[in-house]
């Protein structure tokens, strides 16, 4: 069925957060050998590609994407030997592997940083963004961290502040250097040379900062009892005119090989968030699409929201769709699962590339974390604020046995209390189970090129109802979505392929399809 489309278009995307999707060596945290273990369950799950969050050597203040080292792999995760079996293994199922590039920022133990803060005439002193303290001192400018506090460190030993979008273990590289880019060039291509499918481009939209290093306006919607880095609006600390040129010279190394995508992580609204596909599309394949992680869950606020996506997207652009990640809520505990099975139909028959967030596909809630076993540094910084990300990093629910079939011992992080009927072995054996709903929608999907491939049209939307086509050549399916909890009834013929509720395959509906709570319906015309 797959049509002469590249991989990264008619597949589907799956992001696993090594740490915690399978330990094979008994120390708590997940590693390369764990995730070649569970390679027949990705195979059974048939996504296509999986990208995983940075496995390089680091001092893990941000669980790896505070990197020291771009082309080996931390000992936690395993070798290099072990990262080239996983390729090996992952290209004999026919899965693609997509690697997390963090080029914004290394840690502060990379040895590029400990030489360039080791004097001012360092050669790799404007490798970072150094400058002088503000009139009486200070620092030079308003710019807040994402992560909280000032982005500007003080650096006593040669007397300058440098630049941190985030931990100020994390110093941001500058990009207005040309040795910079160069070497970061190098790193993609140390992995594309080993047979990496592509990047997903961490932070694409930080990458360059003004060159004025301008303050930041105030932000005049702020409330308190917000994220602190809210009170600015972050103009010139992001989402620089220039940063295309950055992505564009990314994408042609990208580009020097066969076959290979790159994604960016852009948290922007739809206008500036399509820019990222470039000039000609020669930039991003696919800047990723968070709209529904925020999107609040009615089937207007939907409608609309895939409609202005849809309208922005350039001539010939790509879209795609993301319901979670390593750094937000799960959509399980945010919708509560009748409607996260609502929300799985909607991303898997979307018009575009959708990326499946580890767990998700079982239903993994948001683990609730004790005060004493919080991990994420954010969250350290900023207590209280709701915005702990370790409660959607937990430890894989494979089973009902002590650890969830996740390690032998006590993992990294706390698993969830339901494990024993939320896991893979339990679900697969239950024919109606968020599992079996997932393989099935993943299963349609492969197997109905008008899902893969085709058109999108919003037919109807009102209440809780959202009714929209996909069509391809002849072939056409028609997808309803109840998001609300009452029965709905709507007029249509056609015969049903799937329900997530997993019990009408192949009804047919003459004229009058009643869809109970939470239910949704992909029906053939
Ligand atoms: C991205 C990552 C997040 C990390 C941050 C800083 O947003 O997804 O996990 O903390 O970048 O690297
Ligand atoms: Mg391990």
């Amino acid at each position: 069925m797959r049509e002469n489309v590249p991989w990264w278009k008619s597949g589907i995307l799956y992001q696993i957060y090594p740490r915690s999707f399978q330990d094979s060596d008994g120390d708590g945290v997940g590693d390369l050998r764990g995730v070649i273990e569970r390679q027949p369950y990705l195979r059974e799950l048939g996504v296509d590609a999986l990208w995983l969050s940075p496995i390089f050597p680091s001092p893990m203040e941000d669980f790896g994407y505070d990197i020291s080292d771009y082309t080996g792999i931390d000992p936690l995760f395993g070798t290099l030997a072990d990262f080239d079996a996983l390729v090996a293994a992952a290209h004999d199922f026919g899965l693609k592997i997509v690697l997390d590039l963090v080029p914004n920022h290394t840690s502060d133990q990379h040895p590029w940083f400990i030489e360039s803060r080791g004097s001012r005439d360092s050669s790799k002193r404007d490798w970072y963004i150094w400058r002088d303290p503000k009139g009486e001192g200070g620092p030079p400018n308003n710019w807040l961290s994402e992560f909280g506090g000032s982005t500007w460190e003080f650096d006593a030993h040669t007397g300058q502040y440098y630049y941190h979008a985030f931990l100020r273990s994390q110093p941001d590289l500058n990009w207005r250097n040309p040795e910079v880019r160069g070497a970061m060039h190098d790193v993609m291509r140390f992995w594309l040379r080993r047979g990496v499918d592509g990047f997903r481009v961490d932070v694409m939209w930080h990458l360059i900062k003004d060159d004025m290093l301008r303050d930041n306006p105030p932000n005049p919607d702020f409330v308190p009892g917000q994220q602190p880095y809210e009170q600015l609006i972050p103009l010139y600390s992001t989402d620089r005119p220039e940063v295309h040129d950055v992505v564009a010279e990314l994408r042609q190394v990208i580009d020097e090989f066969d076959d290979r995508v790159l994604i960016g992580e852009i948290y922007l609204p739809p206008a500036k968030l399509v820019a990222y596909y470039g000039r000609n599309l020669a930039g991003a394949h696919l800047p990723f699409n968070f709209a529904l992680i925020s999107t609040p869950w009615n089937a207007r606020a939907i409608a609309k929201l895939v409609d202005d996506y849809e309208a922005a997207l350039p001539a010939g652009a790509w879209p795609n769709w993301v319901l979670g990640n390593h750094d937000r809520q799960r959509i399980a505990s945010r919708l509560g699962t009748d409607q996260a099975r609502v929300a799985a139909m909607l991303l898997l028959t979307l018009r575009g590339t959708p990326t499946l967030y580890y767990g998700d596909e079982i239903g993994m809630p948001q683990v609730a974390i004790a005060p004493d076993r919080v991990r994420d540094p954010w969250e350290k910084n900023v207590p209280g604020m709701g915005v702990g990300r370790d409660g959607c990093r937990t430890p894989m629910q494979w089973d009902e046995t002590a650890y969830a079939g996740f390690s032998v011992r006590e993992p990294w992080l706390p698993l969830s209390k339901d494990i024993a009927l939320v896991n893979v072995a339990t679900e697969r054996q239950n024919t109606a189970s968020m599992l079996s709903l997932y393989r099935a929608l993943v299963t349609l999907r492969r197997a109905r090129p008008e899902l893969a491939l085709g058109g999108y049209r919003l037919v109807s939307v009102a209440d809780d109802l959202l009714v929209y086509a996909r069509e391809h050549q002849d072939q056409r399916s028609l997808v309803a979505l109840n998001l609300g909890m009452a029965t709905i009834s709507l007029e249509v013929r056609g015969h049903v392929l799937l329900s997530t509720f997993m019990d009408r395959q192949a009804e047919v509906i003459d004229g009058l399809l009643s869809l109970r709570g939470a239910e949704g319906i992909v029906i053939e015309p």
